[in-house]
């Protein structure tokens, strides 16, 4: 199946139906993901911390971000495929970022991801160039964590907000296909999500905006050392694992696994050739 482009999620804007991206970081989670249907998968830089065990973002390079990229393209999604920039892959040289977003392309992206407004506008501006579709993504943008402080609700005042609102109508006007909207006041995004004629995804921004994303880790359950307020979880597959080991355990240590069924044998006349008949019984 070919996957959706991003004009076609820009188009999305006008007829109203929500967008709907998660993250997926491998195969099995590109796979549960769009077989579920949805729009858009991300392949975020929070693999540094859902998969990778990370305590934030800045941890990972472009060539992790290629790895997980290359890994949940190769399931060939119907999705469009996000990849994420990690931090220092666009803010070095203009030739750097192109050659890494060039990187997440040719691992199977289908577009990119990169944080920041007014002042990376010539990294958009540079990848745009390259004819590789961006999407920008203000508020709580993780990789300036150290600059904000801590993992902070971000446009809470006049001032805050306003740059929120004026770095989305320069991404748009700039070309970016949609903007993620993370951790911002739903008043925020309203204002953004009517300002601009992209669509805004959000995440802890609100229902107004023109779509959702969640991380995969976050709505499955496995994902429990940090859950901030905006996560709705949709299974608990962290408890669900841990009991499955653990009744895998018990039963290892009870001698009820393997049973017969989950045994190759052999057949009896071979059996016999080895000595095996009288010596023994295998399947007690
Ligand atoms: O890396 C990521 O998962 C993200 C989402 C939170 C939007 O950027």
């Amino acid at each position: 199946m070919a996957s959706i482009g991003a004009p076609a999620i820009s188009a999305r804007k006008a007829d109203g139906t929500p967008l709907v991206m998660v993250t997926a970081y491998d195969a099995p989670t590109a796979r549960i993901a769009d077989t579920a249907g949805v729009d858009m998968i991300l392949v975020g830089d929070s693999v540094a911390m859902v998969v990778l065990g990370y305590d934030d973002t800045l941890q990972v390079t472009i060539d992790d971000m290629v790895h997980h990229t290359a890994a949940v393209a190769r399931t060939r999604p119907g999705a469009l495929v996000v990849g994420d920039l990690p931090w220092l892959s666009y803010h070095v040289s203009r030739e750097e970022t192109v050659r890494n977003a060039a990187a997440l392309v040719r691992a199977g992206a289908g577009a990119v991801k990169l944080e920041g407004g007014a002042k990376r506008l010539e990294s958009v501006e540079a990848i745009l160039d390259l004819e590789i579709p961006v999407m920008g993504h203000l508020g709580l943008t993780p990789q300036s964590i150290h600059a904000f402080g801590g993992f902070k609700v971000q446009g809470k005042e006049l001032d805050a907000a306003q740059r929120i609102v004026d770095d989305a109508v320069a991404l748009a006007d700039a070309g970016a296909f949609a903007i993620v909207l993370e951790c911002v006041p739903d008043a925020v995004a309203r204002v953004v999500t009517d300002a601009v004629d992209v669509p805004t995804i959000g995440i802890g921004a609100g229902r107004h905006c023109d779509g959702q994303v969640l991380v995969i880790h976050d709505l499955l359950g496995l994902e429990d050392r940090i859950t901030p307020k905006f996560v709705r979880r949709y299974a608990e597959l962290g408890r669900d694992g841990t009991d499955a080991v653990a009744a895998f355990a018990a039963d290892v240590r009870a001698g009820r696994f393997p049973s017969a069924e989950e045994t190759y044998h052999l057949a009896d006349d071979v059996a016999e050739a080895l000595g095996l008949y009288g010596a023994a019984p295998i399947d007690a």
